[in-house]
């Protein structure tokens, strides 16, 4: 069994993403900056937005935190993107999700423009990339691409299982894995709640993306020998003996697992910096096609 190490692979990415800004800001004095819009006291969403935002300075981007108290009305969050979206300075932005529940995130996905998407959120992303057209590709199946391709893991061919249906993960990357490309060339299976013997259909599965927000959901007994396990979850639970008061478990049960599979990634350290690292791949793509315009 191998890990993957997206933290690692992450870091090595940022290292690329460095030097090629360095280059840009050398010869066309260009900076590329992401802005992250936060809404409220959500622990794990105030996380990955300062992840975001150290991952920034990191390579060199400029990065602008707008935080704002949940209790901002819908329409002022709409004049907040209406600006962002108008600021040449801007090339990428994003509002972490979820939302307060009096803000319709629909709405705010449509309002971003989509120039601007780097999440590739917006229906025009979205639907350029179920056609195969060059777009901003969602970061969390975009990171989990690159971390096939780094490993040269074979996609071509194989049953892949894709455990959820969200908008951001488990539906964008079940179109990716389908499509005519590398990585792609599977036949995929989508499930969720309403799939019927799971288990059976896990257990004919090459390869598993496993995003349900379940902890440790997926178990040994779940598993064909030497199958592929992408973990996209990122689950608080209880833990006295840490001194944060919890520990980050996957939607995988990673002991069990791991003891069966040929590659796994692991919850820290896995998918996680790779949808911070791709969130960055767009960015510097939204820089350099201003460039080019
Ligand atoms: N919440 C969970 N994942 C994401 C993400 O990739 N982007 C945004 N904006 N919010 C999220």
């Amino acid at each position: 069994m191998q890990i993957i190490d997206g933290k690692a692979l992450a870091a090595k990415i940022k290292q690329e993403i460095k030097e090629e800004v360095a280059v840009l800001k050398r010869n066309h004095q260009v900076v590329p900056h992401l802005a992250a819009v936060l809404v409220g006291n959500d622990p794990a969403s105030q996380s990955y937005v300062k992840s975001k935002v150290r991952s920034c300075e990191l390579v060199g981007f400029e990065s602008t935190l707008i935080r704002k108290d949940d209790s901002i009305t819908e329409q002022e969050l709409l004049e907040i993107i209406e600006d962002l979206n108008e600021n040449d300075d801007v090339d990428g932005f994003i509002v972490q999700l979820p939302l307060p529940k009096h803000i319709d995130e629909q709405k705010v996905t449509l309002t971003i423009k989509p120039e601007k998407d780097v999440d590739g959120f917006h229906p025009v992303n979205f639907g350029k990339m179920t056609q195969g057209i060059d777009a901003f590709l969602p970061a969390t199946p975009m990171g989990i691409l690159e971390m096939l391709k780094r490993y040269e893991i074979k996609t071509e061919g194989k049953h892949c299982v894709v455990l959820g249906r969200s908008n951001i993960v488990g539906t964008p990357m079940s179109i990716l894995l389908s499509r005519k490309a590398y990585p792609g060339n599977a036949t995929v299976t989508i499930t969720h709640s309403r799939t019927k013997d799971l288990s059976a259909v896990l257990r004919s599965a090459d390869i598993i993306i496993a995003a349900i927000g379940i902890p440790e959901f997926v178990t040994g007994d779940m598993v064909k020998e030497d199958c592929v396990v992408i973990d996209v979850g990122i689950n608080r639970v209880e833990d006295s003996t840490r001194l944060k008061g919890y520990r980050l478990v996957g939607d995988v049960d990673f002991e069990s697992v791991s003891s069966r599979c040929s590659y796994i990634t692991p919850v820290p350290g896995g998918v996680g910096p790779m949808t911070v690292t791709a969130l960055l791949m767009n960015t510097l793509k939204s820089a350099k096609s201003k460039m080019s315009a």
